[in-house]
Protein backbone atom coordinates (compact mmCIF):
# COMPACT_ATOMS: atom_id res chain seq x y z
CA UNK A 1 0.00 0.00 0.00
CA UNK A 2 1.42 3.93 -0.63
CA UNK A 3 0.11 7.00 -1.36
CA UNK A 4 -2.19 9.17 0.90
CA UNK A 5 -2.03 9.49 4.32
CA UNK A 6 -4.76 7.28 6.44
CA UNK A 7 -6.76 6.68 9.45
CA UNK A 8 -6.62 2.59 10.45
CA UNK A 9 -9.39 1.21 12.62
CA UNK A 10 -9.50 -2.67 13.96
CA UNK A 11 -5.73 -3.31 12.40
CA UNK A 12 -6.56 -6.73 13.40
CA UNK A 13 -9.25 -7.14 10.98
CA UNK A 14 -9.72 -10.29 8.56
CA UNK A 15 -11.03 -8.21 5.93
CA UNK A 16 -9.94 -4.95 4.37
CA UNK A 17 -12.21 -2.16 3.74
CA UNK A 18 -10.72 0.95 1.92
CA UNK A 19 -12.38 4.07 2.70
CA UNK A 20 -11.09 6.73 -0.26
CA UNK A 21 -12.16 9.75 1.82
CA UNK A 22 -12.70 11.00 5.25
CA UNK A 23 -16.60 10.21 6.91
CA UNK A 24 -18.74 11.90 9.49
CA UNK A 25 -20.24 9.63 12.78
CA UNK A 26 -19.33 6.59 14.33
CA UNK A 27 -22.10 4.41 13.08
CA UNK A 28 -20.66 3.54 9.90
CA UNK A 29 -16.97 2.30 11.27
CA UNK A 30 -18.58 0.21 13.91
CA UNK A 31 -20.26 -1.48 11.25
CA UNK A 32 -17.46 -2.46 9.24
CA UNK A 33 -15.76 -3.51 12.30
CA UNK A 34 -18.82 -5.59 13.56
CA UNK A 35 -18.37 -7.51 10.15
CA UNK A 36 -14.62 -7.98 11.37
CA UNK A 37 -13.09 -5.38 8.78
CA UNK A 38 -10.20 -3.52 9.33
CA UNK A 39 -10.50 -0.39 8.18
CA UNK A 40 -8.26 2.17 6.04
CA UNK A 41 -9.52 5.84 5.13
CA UNK A 42 -7.67 8.35 3.29
CA UNK A 43 -7.68 11.54 5.14
CA UNK A 44 -6.55 13.48 2.13
CA UNK A 45 -9.38 16.02 0.60
CA UNK A 46 -8.74 16.33 -2.75
CA UNK A 47 -9.98 13.95 -4.60
CA UNK A 48 -8.49 10.37 -5.67
CA UNK A 49 -6.90 9.59 -8.95
CA UNK A 50 -7.14 6.71 -10.56
CA UNK A 51 -3.52 6.00 -10.26
CA UNK A 52 -4.20 6.53 -5.82
CA UNK A 53 -7.08 4.28 -6.00
CA UNK A 54 -5.31 1.17 -7.50
CA UNK A 55 -2.06 2.17 -5.50
CA UNK A 56 -4.92 2.25 -2.01
CA UNK A 57 -6.97 -0.76 -3.56
CA UNK A 58 -3.37 -2.78 -3.02
CA UNK A 59 -3.15 -6.44 -3.05
CA UNK A 60 -5.85 -7.22 -0.89
CA UNK A 61 -8.73 -5.07 -0.63
CA UNK A 62 -12.52 -6.88 0.49
CA UNK A 63 -14.51 -4.08 -0.20
CA UNK A 64 -14.18 -0.04 -1.32
CA UNK A 65 -16.60 3.24 0.25
CA UNK A 66 -16.05 5.44 -2.68
CA UNK A 67 -17.03 8.90 -3.46
CA UNK A 68 -19.07 10.79 -7.00
CA UNK A 69 -15.26 12.38 -7.84
CA UNK A 70 -13.85 9.16 -8.62
CA UNK A 71 -12.96 7.16 -11.60
CA UNK A 72 -15.20 4.11 -10.96
CA UNK A 73 -14.31 2.12 -14.39
CA UNK A 74 -13.10 -1.09 -15.61
CA UNK A 75 -9.04 -0.38 -14.57
CA UNK A 76 -10.69 0.68 -10.95
CA UNK A 77 -12.91 -2.58 -10.34
CA UNK A 78 -10.17 -4.94 -12.20
CA UNK A 79 -7.33 -3.74 -9.62
CA UNK A 80 -10.39 -4.70 -6.42
CA UNK A 81 -11.02 -8.07 -8.22
CA UNK A 82 -7.78 -8.99 -8.51
CA UNK A 83 -7.07 -7.91 -4.74
CA UNK A 84 -10.32 -10.04 -3.72
CA UNK A 85 -12.86 -7.30 -3.30
CA UNK A 86 -16.52 -8.31 -4.31
CA UNK A 87 -17.86 -4.77 -2.86
CA UNK A 88 -18.50 -1.14 -3.13
CA UNK A 89 -20.52 1.49 -2.28
CA UNK A 90 -20.39 5.05 -3.75
CA UNK A 91 -21.02 7.49 -0.45
CA UNK A 92 -23.61 9.49 -2.50
CA UNK A 93 -27.38 8.24 -4.02
CA UNK A 94 -26.28 9.08 -7.49
CA UNK A 95 -23.89 6.57 -8.97
CA UNK A 96 -22.88 8.06 -12.63
CA UNK A 97 -19.44 8.09 -12.02
CA UNK A 98 -19.40 4.09 -11.64
CA UNK A 99 -19.44 1.53 -14.64
CA UNK A 100 -22.14 -0.67 -13.25
CA UNK A 101 -21.51 -3.18 -16.16
CA UNK A 102 -17.88 -3.20 -15.27
CA UNK A 103 -18.49 -3.64 -11.74
CA UNK A 104 -21.32 -6.85 -12.61
CA UNK A 105 -19.15 -8.32 -14.68
CA UNK A 106 -16.63 -8.54 -12.45
CA UNK A 107 -18.54 -10.07 -10.03
CA UNK A 108 -18.67 -6.80 -7.77
CA UNK A 109 -22.13 -5.56 -5.82
CA UNK A 110 -22.25 -1.80 -6.24
CA UNK A 111 -24.56 0.04 -3.23
CA UNK A 112 -25.55 3.37 -3.01
CA UNK A 113 -27.39 5.43 -0.36
CA UNK A 114 -30.77 6.48 -1.05
CA UNK A 115 -33.57 7.48 1.93
CA UNK A 116 -31.26 9.83 3.58
CA UNK A 117 -30.87 12.65 1.41
CA UNK A 118 -34.52 13.16 -0.07
CA UNK A 119 -35.44 16.04 2.33
CA UNK A 120 -32.16 17.55 3.17
CA UNK A 121 -31.88 17.56 -0.88
CA UNK A 122 -35.06 19.11 -1.39
CA UNK A 123 -34.56 21.84 0.85
CA UNK A 124 -31.83 23.22 -0.51
CA UNK A 125 -33.06 23.60 -3.93
CA UNK A 126 -35.89 25.44 -2.45
CA UNK A 127 -33.36 27.43 -0.77
CA UNK A 128 -31.73 28.11 -3.88
CA UNK A 129 -35.13 28.30 -5.41
CA UNK A 130 -35.75 31.30 -3.09
CA UNK A 131 -31.91 32.72 -3.03
CA UNK A 132 -33.25 33.54 -6.52
CA UNK A 133 -36.08 34.43 -6.65
CA UNK A 134 -35.46 37.10 -3.97
CA UNK A 135 -31.96 38.29 -5.09
CA UNK A 136 -30.67 37.12 -1.50
CA UNK A 137 -27.38 37.03 -2.19
CA UNK A 138 -26.93 40.08 -4.65
CA UNK A 139 -28.82 42.02 -1.76
CA UNK A 140 -26.22 40.48 1.00
CA UNK A 141 -23.19 41.41 -0.53
CA UNK A 142 -24.59 45.15 -1.68
CA UNK A 143 -25.11 45.47 2.19
CA UNK A 144 -21.83 43.93 2.90
CA UNK A 145 -19.38 46.26 1.00
CA UNK A 146 -21.68 49.31 2.57
CA UNK A 147 -23.81 50.51 0.01
CA UNK A 148 -27.02 49.83 1.93
CA UNK A 149 -28.71 53.89 2.10
CA UNK A 150 -31.88 52.96 3.55
CA UNK A 151 -34.57 51.53 2.32
CA UNK A 152 -35.86 52.37 -1.18
CA UNK A 153 -39.33 51.04 -2.80
CA UNK A 154 -37.77 49.67 -5.63
CA UNK A 155 -34.44 47.91 -3.78
CA UNK A 156 -34.19 44.41 -4.72
CA UNK A 157 -37.32 43.96 -6.03
CA UNK A 158 -37.59 40.33 -6.80
CA UNK A 159 -39.98 37.51 -8.16
CA UNK A 160 -43.05 36.31 -5.51
CA UNK A 161 -43.48 32.46 -6.21
CA UNK A 162 -47.56 32.81 -4.60
CA UNK A 163 -50.20 30.32 -6.21
CA UNK A 164 -47.79 30.53 -9.55
CA UNK A 165 -46.35 27.03 -11.61
CA UNK A 166 -43.70 25.25 -10.70
CA UNK A 167 -42.27 23.01 -12.71
CA UNK A 168 -39.89 19.83 -11.70
CA UNK A 169 -38.13 17.58 -14.78
CA UNK A 170 -37.50 14.23 -13.02
CA UNK A 171 -40.01 13.60 -9.66
CA UNK A 172 -38.65 10.78 -7.88
CA UNK A 173 -37.82 10.88 -4.60
CA UNK A 174 -35.72 14.45 -4.47
CA UNK A 175 -38.14 15.75 -6.92
CA UNK A 176 -41.22 14.47 -5.38
CA UNK A 177 -40.42 15.80 -2.37
CA UNK A 178 -39.16 19.35 -3.86
CA UNK A 179 -42.56 19.86 -5.90
CA UNK A 180 -44.74 19.27 -2.43
CA UNK A 181 -42.71 21.59 -0.50
CA UNK A 182 -43.37 24.41 -3.40
CA UNK A 183 -46.93 23.29 -3.62
CA UNK A 184 -47.84 23.12 -0.15
CA UNK A 185 -45.47 25.84 0.94
CA UNK A 186 -46.51 28.50 -1.74
CA UNK A 187 -49.93 27.36 -2.93
CA UNK A 188 -48.01 26.64 -6.48
CA UNK A 189 -49.56 24.13 -9.06
CA UNK A 190 -47.57 21.74 -10.51
CA UNK A 191 -46.32 20.68 -13.64
CA UNK A 192 -44.10 17.46 -14.04
CA UNK A 193 -41.94 15.41 -16.57
CA UNK A 194 -41.72 12.28 -15.31
CA UNK A 195 -41.23 9.27 -17.69
CA UNK A 196 -42.62 6.90 -15.38
CA UNK A 197 -45.12 9.69 -13.80
CA UNK A 198 -45.47 9.67 -10.37
CA UNK A 199 -48.63 8.30 -9.27
CA UNK A 200 -48.33 8.87 -5.47
CA UNK A 201 -47.50 12.63 -5.76
CA UNK A 202 -50.19 13.06 -7.79
CA UNK A 203 -52.69 11.42 -5.11
CA UNK A 204 -51.05 13.45 -2.38
CA UNK A 205 -51.41 16.49 -4.32
CA UNK A 206 -55.11 15.83 -5.28
CA UNK A 207 -55.84 15.23 -1.73
CA UNK A 208 -54.57 18.27 -1.10
CA UNK A 209 -56.20 20.54 -2.81
CA UNK A 210 -59.24 19.12 -1.58
CA UNK A 211 -58.25 19.93 1.73
CA UNK A 212 -57.37 23.61 0.33
CA UNK A 213 -60.97 23.65 -0.90
CA UNK A 214 -62.57 22.26 2.44
CA UNK A 215 -60.70 25.46 4.10
CA UNK A 216 -62.25 27.79 1.31
CA UNK A 217 -59.43 28.93 -0.60
CA UNK A 218 -58.76 27.12 -4.33
CA UNK A 219 -57.22 23.95 -4.89
CA UNK A 220 -53.66 23.27 -6.28
CA UNK A 221 -53.57 21.74 -9.76
CA UNK A 222 -50.81 18.83 -10.71
CA UNK A 223 -49.96 17.61 -14.09
CA UNK A 224 -47.68 15.48 -15.71
CA UNK A 225 -46.45 17.05 -19.02
CA UNK A 226 -45.96 15.34 -22.07
CA UNK A 227 -42.41 16.87 -22.79
CA UNK A 228 -39.89 18.39 -21.07
CA UNK A 229 -40.27 21.16 -23.33
CA UNK A 230 -43.88 22.24 -21.87
CA UNK A 231 -42.69 22.40 -18.70
CA UNK A 232 -39.88 25.18 -19.74
CA UNK A 233 -42.45 26.86 -21.72
CA UNK A 234 -45.32 27.21 -19.02
CA UNK A 235 -43.31 26.97 -15.51
CA UNK A 236 -42.25 29.91 -13.61
CA UNK A 237 -39.52 28.05 -11.75
CA UNK A 238 -38.13 24.60 -13.13
CA UNK A 239 -36.44 22.03 -10.93
CA UNK A 240 -33.86 19.52 -12.55
CA UNK A 241 -33.90 16.00 -10.68
CA UNK A 242 -32.99 13.70 -13.00
CA UNK A 243 -30.58 11.11 -12.94
CA UNK A 244 -27.25 12.16 -15.31
CA UNK A 245 -26.99 10.21 -18.24
CA UNK A 246 -26.38 9.72 -22.15
CA UNK A 247 -29.92 11.20 -23.29
CA UNK A 248 -29.98 13.57 -20.06
CA UNK A 249 -26.86 15.29 -20.76
CA UNK A 250 -27.01 18.81 -21.92
CA UNK A 251 -30.80 18.22 -21.57
CA UNK A 252 -30.95 21.79 -20.88
CA UNK A 253 -29.01 23.73 -23.82
CA UNK A 254 -29.37 27.32 -25.51
CA UNK A 255 -32.87 26.29 -27.39
CA UNK A 256 -34.40 24.90 -24.54
CA UNK A 257 -33.61 27.96 -22.01
CA UNK A 258 -34.28 30.12 -24.76
CA UNK A 259 -38.15 29.23 -24.76
CA UNK A 260 -38.06 29.72 -20.85
CA UNK A 261 -39.78 32.15 -19.98
CA UNK A 262 -37.80 35.61 -19.79
CA UNK A 263 -38.34 35.87 -15.64
CA UNK A 264 -37.86 31.94 -14.91
CA UNK A 265 -36.04 30.23 -12.84
CA UNK A 266 -33.60 27.49 -13.35
CA UNK A 267 -32.69 25.08 -10.50
CA UNK A 268 -30.66 22.53 -10.72
CA UNK A 269 -29.14 19.86 -7.47
CA UNK A 270 -28.72 16.76 -9.86
CA UNK A 271 -25.50 16.86 -11.78
CA UNK A 272 -24.07 19.49 -13.53
CA UNK A 273 -23.66 17.81 -17.11
CA UNK A 274 -27.45 18.21 -17.05
CA UNK A 275 -27.35 21.87 -18.10
CA UNK A 276 -25.52 23.30 -20.69
CA UNK A 277 -23.28 25.95 -18.79
CA UNK A 278 -21.49 28.11 -21.05
CA UNK A 279 -24.98 28.09 -22.45
CA UNK A 280 -26.64 29.01 -19.38
CA UNK A 281 -23.72 31.59 -18.76
CA UNK A 282 -24.70 33.48 -22.15
CA UNK A 283 -28.54 33.30 -21.33
CA UNK A 284 -28.39 34.28 -17.68
CA UNK A 285 -25.86 37.38 -19.81
CA UNK A 286 -28.63 38.16 -22.12
CA UNK A 287 -31.28 38.15 -19.83
CA UNK A 288 -30.84 40.51 -16.76
CA UNK A 289 -34.54 39.07 -15.32
CA UNK A 290 -33.85 35.21 -15.64
CA UNK A 291 -32.23 33.41 -12.91
CA UNK A 292 -30.63 30.49 -12.09
CA UNK A 293 -29.33 28.56 -8.78
CA UNK A 294 -27.24 25.91 -8.87
CA UNK A 295 -25.48 23.52 -6.14
CA UNK A 296 -23.93 21.37 -9.11
CA UNK A 297 -21.35 22.30 -12.47
CA UNK A 298 -20.56 20.76 -15.77
CA UNK A 299 -17.32 20.66 -14.71
CA UNK A 300 -16.57 20.72 -10.97
CA UNK A 301 -15.03 22.40 -9.15
CA UNK A 302 -14.50 24.70 -12.28
CA UNK A 303 -17.38 27.38 -13.17
CA UNK A 304 -17.89 27.73 -16.66
CA UNK A 305 -15.98 31.32 -17.66
CA UNK A 306 -18.20 34.22 -16.42
CA UNK A 307 -20.70 32.63 -14.35
CA UNK A 308 -19.42 33.40 -11.18
CA UNK A 309 -19.85 37.18 -11.96
CA UNK A 310 -23.10 37.32 -13.08
CA UNK A 311 -25.48 38.99 -10.41
CA UNK A 312 -28.28 36.23 -11.90
CA UNK A 313 -26.70 32.82 -11.01
CA UNK A 314 -26.62 31.81 -7.54
CA UNK A 315 -24.27 29.05 -6.79
CA UNK A 316 -22.71 26.56 -3.68
CA UNK A 317 -20.38 24.35 -4.04
CA UNK A 318 -22.58 20.91 -4.41
CA UNK A 319 -23.90 20.79 -0.73
CA UNK A 320 -27.31 19.41 -1.38
CA UNK A 321 -27.22 16.76 0.73
CA UNK A 322 -24.61 18.57 3.21
CA UNK A 323 -26.60 17.96 6.91
CA UNK A 324 -24.89 16.26 9.71
CA UNK A 325 -27.52 13.87 9.79
CA UNK A 326 -27.81 12.68 6.34
CA UNK A 327 -23.98 12.74 5.62
CA UNK A 328 -23.65 10.33 8.76
CA UNK A 329 -26.98 8.50 7.87
CA UNK A 330 -25.00 7.75 4.03
CA UNK A 331 -21.37 6.96 5.58
CA UNK A 332 -23.88 4.19 7.86
CA UNK A 333 -26.00 3.01 4.59
CA UNK A 334 -22.30 3.12 1.98
CA UNK A 335 -20.61 1.20 5.35
CA UNK A 336 -23.89 -1.02 5.72
CA UNK A 337 -24.26 -2.19 2.45
CA UNK A 338 -20.22 -3.25 2.68
CA UNK A 339 -20.15 -4.93 5.89
CA UNK A 340 -23.39 -7.03 4.69
CA UNK A 341 -22.20 -8.18 1.35
CA UNK A 342 -18.71 -9.39 2.76
CA UNK A 343 -20.85 -11.67 5.33
CA UNK A 344 -23.42 -12.51 2.54
CA UNK A 345 -26.64 -11.35 3.81
CA UNK A 346 -29.28 -10.66 1.36
CA UNK A 347 -30.61 -7.01 0.20
CA UNK A 348 -33.00 -4.96 2.06
CA UNK A 349 -35.47 -4.06 -1.55
CA UNK A 350 -37.39 -1.52 0.58
CA UNK A 351 -37.60 1.97 0.20
CA UNK A 352 -37.73 2.70 3.65
CA UNK A 353 -33.73 2.45 5.25
CA UNK A 354 -34.37 4.36 8.58
CA UNK A 355 -34.15 1.04 10.54
CA UNK A 356 -30.44 0.52 9.36
CA UNK A 357 -29.94 3.96 11.53
CA UNK A 358 -30.31 2.44 14.43
CA UNK A 359 -28.45 0.32 16.61
CA UNK A 360 -30.14 -3.21 15.97
CA UNK A 361 -29.77 -2.65 11.85
CA UNK A 362 -31.43 -5.60 9.89
CA UNK A 363 -28.39 -7.95 8.72
CA UNK A 364 -29.11 -6.90 5.08
CA UNK A 365 -27.63 -4.68 2.85
CA UNK A 366 -29.90 -1.18 2.33
CA UNK A 367 -29.30 -0.50 -1.19
CA UNK A 368 -26.94 -2.63 -3.79
CA UNK A 369 -28.16 -1.15 -7.45
CA UNK A 370 -26.86 -4.46 -9.42
CA UNK A 371 -28.40 -7.03 -7.13
CA UNK A 372 -30.83 -8.40 -9.81
CA UNK A 373 -28.00 -8.76 -12.06
CA UNK A 374 -25.63 -10.43 -9.53
CA UNK A 375 -28.63 -13.06 -8.60
CA UNK A 376 -28.20 -11.62 -4.87
CA UNK A 377 -30.97 -12.80 -2.70
CA UNK A 378 -33.36 -10.34 -1.36
CA UNK A 379 -34.42 -9.57 2.41
CA UNK A 380 -37.46 -11.33 3.98
CA UNK A 381 -36.83 -11.62 7.64
CA UNK A 382 -38.49 -9.22 10.32
CA UNK A 383 -38.12 -5.37 9.08
C1 LIG B 1 -25.60 12.26 -4.30
O1 LIG B 1 -25.74 11.58 -3.29
O2 LIG B 1 -25.73 11.80 -5.43
C2 LIG B 1 -25.34 13.70 -4.10
O3 LIG B 1 -25.03 14.40 -5.23
C3 LIG B 1 -24.28 13.90 -3.03
O4 LIG B 1 -24.92 14.66 -2.11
Amino acid sequence: MSGKECWIENPGGTRRVFVTQELPGRLWYERLVAADCRVDMCLSTEPMTLEELLAMIGERCDGVIGQLTEPWGAAAFDALASAGGRAYSNYAVGYNNVDLAAATSRGIAVGNTPGVLTATTAQLAVALTFAAARRVVEAHDHLAAGRYRGWLPTLFLGELLWRKTVGVIGAGRIGAAYARMMVEGHKMDLLYFDPHGNEDLERYLADYGAFLERHGQRAVRCRRADSVDEVLREADVVSLHTVLSGETMHLIDARRLASMKPTAILINASRGPIVDEAALVAHCRAHPGFYAGLDVFEHEPELAPGLAELPNIVGVPHIGSATSWTREGMATLAASNVAACLQGWPVWGKDDVTPFLGSAPPQAAPSIVNAAELGLPMYDGPS
